[in-house]
C-alpha cells in the first residue's frame, strides 16, 4: 500500500513537473496564432460552464418587446461590441481573427448565441471571459443595459425592423 501510495505520488509529482516544463521551456506557444492545444478547447468550455453554473438558468426581469431591443442594439453599438462581434449583414472584422480564442459574429448572418439561455450571455458580458479578448462590462453597463443587449443577441435572428436600423448605423455616441 506504501509502496502505490509512494508511485502515485511520484507519478502526479511527475506529470506536474512535464507539465511546468513544457509551459516555461517555449514548447507552450503563446502567440495566438495557431490551433488549439490538445484538450485546450473542451478544458475552457468546462471551466467557463461550471463558472457560470446556476447563472445560466437566470431569467431577464425584462420583457423582450421592441423598447429593450432598441436600447440593447445601442448598447451594442455604443461598446465597441460591433468592433470584435461584426456589425448586421456583414462579414467578420478582421480584428476579429486576429484574437485566440476568435471573437465570434454574434449577428446575422451567423447564429450567434441564439441558442444560448439568455442567463448564460447575460453572466458573459458581466464578466467577460478570462484568457481571451471578451471584457467584463459590470461597472461600465448598468445591470438593465446588460439584459437588454442579451436580449439583442438572444433574439438577433428576428428582429424588428428599427432595432435593425439601429444596428446598421456607424458608431454614434
Ligand atoms: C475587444 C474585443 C471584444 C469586445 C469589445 C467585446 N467582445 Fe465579446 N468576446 C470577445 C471574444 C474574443 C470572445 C470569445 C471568448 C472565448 O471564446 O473564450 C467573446 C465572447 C462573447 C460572448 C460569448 C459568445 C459565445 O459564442 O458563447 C458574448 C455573448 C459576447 N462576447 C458579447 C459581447 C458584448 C455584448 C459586447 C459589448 C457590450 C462584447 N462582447 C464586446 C471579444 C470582445
Amino acid at each position: 500500500m506504501i509502496k502505490f501510495l509512494f508511485g502515485l505520488i511520484v507519478g502526479i509529482g511527475l506529470l506536474l513537473l512535464g507539465g511546468y516544463l513544457f509551459a516555461t521551456r517555449g514548447s507552450l506557444f503563446m502567440g495566438t496564432k495557431g490551433g488549439p492545444l490538445p484538450m485546450e478547447r473542451s478544458l475552457a468550455h468546462k471551466a467557463l460552464s461550471a463558472s457560470i453554473g446556476q447563472s445560466s438558468q437566470d431569467q431577464s426581469p425584462f420583457p423582450t418587446d421592441e423598447t429593450n431591443l432598441l436600447a440593447g442594439a445601442r448598447v451594442y453599438q455604443q461598446n465597441d461590441c460591433f468592433m470584435c462581434h461584426g456589425r448586421l449583414d456583414q462579414p467578420a472584422s478582421d480584428i476579429s481573427k486576429r484574437f485566440y480564442p476568435h471573437a465570434p459574429q454574434l449577428l446575422p448572418p451567423s447564429k450567434g448565441v441564439t441558442d444560448d439561455p439568455v442567463g448564460t450571455t447575460h453572466w458573459v458580458v458581466k464578466n467577460g471571459i478570462r484568457f481571451s479578448a471578451m471584457p467584463a462590462f459590470e461597472g461600465k453597463l448598468t445591470d438593465a443595459e446588460i439584459w437588454q443587449v442579451s436580449l439583442l443577441l438572444l433574439n438577433a435572428d428576428k428582429l424588428p425592423l428599427p432595432v435593425q436600423e439601429v444596428l446598421r448605423q456607424p458608431r454614434s455616441d
